[in-house]
């Protein structure tokens, strides 16, 4: 079941967006920041590096954009090999958000938006109609801020801006290093919420830097998973990363080890599920298409209840109704499964997400690699304050 959720298996016929092939960087000093990367990111796809602090994610990212110089190896971005690039041209050609986001202080919001525009040129109307236009798509309305400065917005609300400032020349590539770090956890969980949101609309191939785990599981179609000295250990699904730790170091990292003992006799529970959009058989396809709005599949349910299959958004530019093209859904789990069975279901069939059923068989929702994690960090946590799981108060991941 590759064909719902965010995690694509790559189908092999298009060449990656961006290609690292062997690539290390030892810095003058000596330090080996990076050793012997091979990596790709599809198109389209949002690829997340994690790991500790010191471990090469920054200067990967910054070899991409040619901010620092690789010793060794090739680094492509569709298809071209950027070490022989112009290095001007390359950048504008890739959104770069960083942790503070380095906002000009005496410009406006709207000026700092359009500042790439205005170095590629475009006439003053253009920018400001551009600079509007993103601060609306990053949910900033453009009548209160595109005036402002930057010591007059929050935290959050600056890292919006910095977001639309590296999608104002519509670049293909995205690079993101820690840019929700900085702020504090609620306002992180919206702006993870909204990124996902924004990625849903724009696809913009993304490489995306954290050191926290859980906002990789929740972000990545994709995770690669560093050691220090720019070690991967295992780049995969977020599910296959989680349920199958490739290294001790990767298990220790997720911090999985201990919740995967409690996977067996952890119940999934109503608080566990996700939503997603929900079309019935006999809705129409235009009307399915719709209810998804910048949802990419919805759930498809029987007249009684019961789950049909699922269909994605792209199955409905045509006439007929949501019976004509929904497609079966193999894995599905009944509440009060334990979190052992429905991983083993999502591993077993690939897929990025798996039905929740009640006993008697009636669809209840879903459950996400994100939402399993959760999960089982709230039955360990319950478990050593010995108070009931659902009492345990998770910000990072659960909030949806
Ligand atoms: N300009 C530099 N000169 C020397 N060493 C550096 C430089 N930049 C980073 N390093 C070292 O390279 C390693 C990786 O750093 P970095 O890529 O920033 O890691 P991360 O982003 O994962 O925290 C660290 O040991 C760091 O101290
Ligand atoms: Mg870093």
């Amino acid at each position: 079941m590759n064909g719902p959720g965010r995690h694509h298996a790559d189908d092999g016929t298009e060449q990656p967006m961006i290609r690292l092939d062997g690539v290390s960087k030892r810095y003058p000093d000596g330090t080996v920041a990076v050793h012997e990367l091979t990596l790709d990111v599809q198109r389209g796809e949002l690829v997340v590096l994690v790991g500790p602090s010191g471990c090469g994610k920054t200067t990967t990212m910054k070899m991409v954009n040619r901010l620092v110089e690789p010793s060794g190896g090739r680094i492509f971005v569709d298809g071209t090999d950027v070490t022989h690039a112009d290095h001007v041209r390359l950048r504008r050609g890739i959104g770069y958000v960083i942790q503070n986001v380095g906002l000009f202080p005496h410009r406006s919001i709207a000026e700092n938006v359009a500042v790439v525009p205005e170095l590629s040129g475009w006439p003053k109307a253009r920018r400001r109609e551009r600079a509007r236009e993103l601060l609306a798509l990053v949910g900033l309305d453009p009548d209160t801020y595109a005036r402002r400065y930057p010591h007059e917005l929050s935290g959050g609300q600056r890292q919006r801006v910095g977001v639309a400032r590296a999608l104002a020349a519509d670049p293909p590539v995205l690079l993101m290093d820690e840019p929700f770090s900085a702020v504090d956890p609620v306002v992180r969980s919206q702006l993870q919420d909204e990124f996902l949101r924004l990625q849903e609309d724009v696809r913009k191939t993304i490489l995306f830097v954290t050191h926290d785990i859980e906002e990789a599981v929740r972000l990545g179609d994709r995770i690669a998973v560093f050691a220090q000295g720019g070690r991967l250990e295992q780049f995969d699904t977020p599910a296959a990363v989680l349920g199958s730790p490739a290294t001790p170091f990767v298990s220790d990292f997720v911090g999985f080890d201990r919740g995967l003992k409690r996977l067996s006799v952890t119940p999934v529970t109503r608080a566990d599920l996700e939503y997603p959009p929900l079309v019935k058989v006999s809705d129409s396809l235009r009307s399915a298409a719709t209810a998804m709005n910048t949802s990419r599949w919805a759930v498809v349910q029987d007249e009684s209840g019961g789950l049909a299959g699922w269909i994605g958004r792209e199955m409905c530019d045509a006439d007929g109704v949501v019976g004509d093209q929904a497609r079966r859904m193999e894995a599905w789990v009944a509440l009060d499964d334990s979190l052992k069975v429905a991983f083993a279901e999502m591993l077993q069939w690939n897929a990025g997400w798996i039905a929740v059923l009640d006993h008697d068989d009636r669809y209840l929702g879903v459950l996400t690699p994100s939402t399993l994690h959760a999960a089982l960090r709230r039955s360990v946590e319950a478990e050593s304050r010995s108070i009931p799981p659902s009492e345990v108060d998770l910000v990072t991941v659960s909030d949806a």
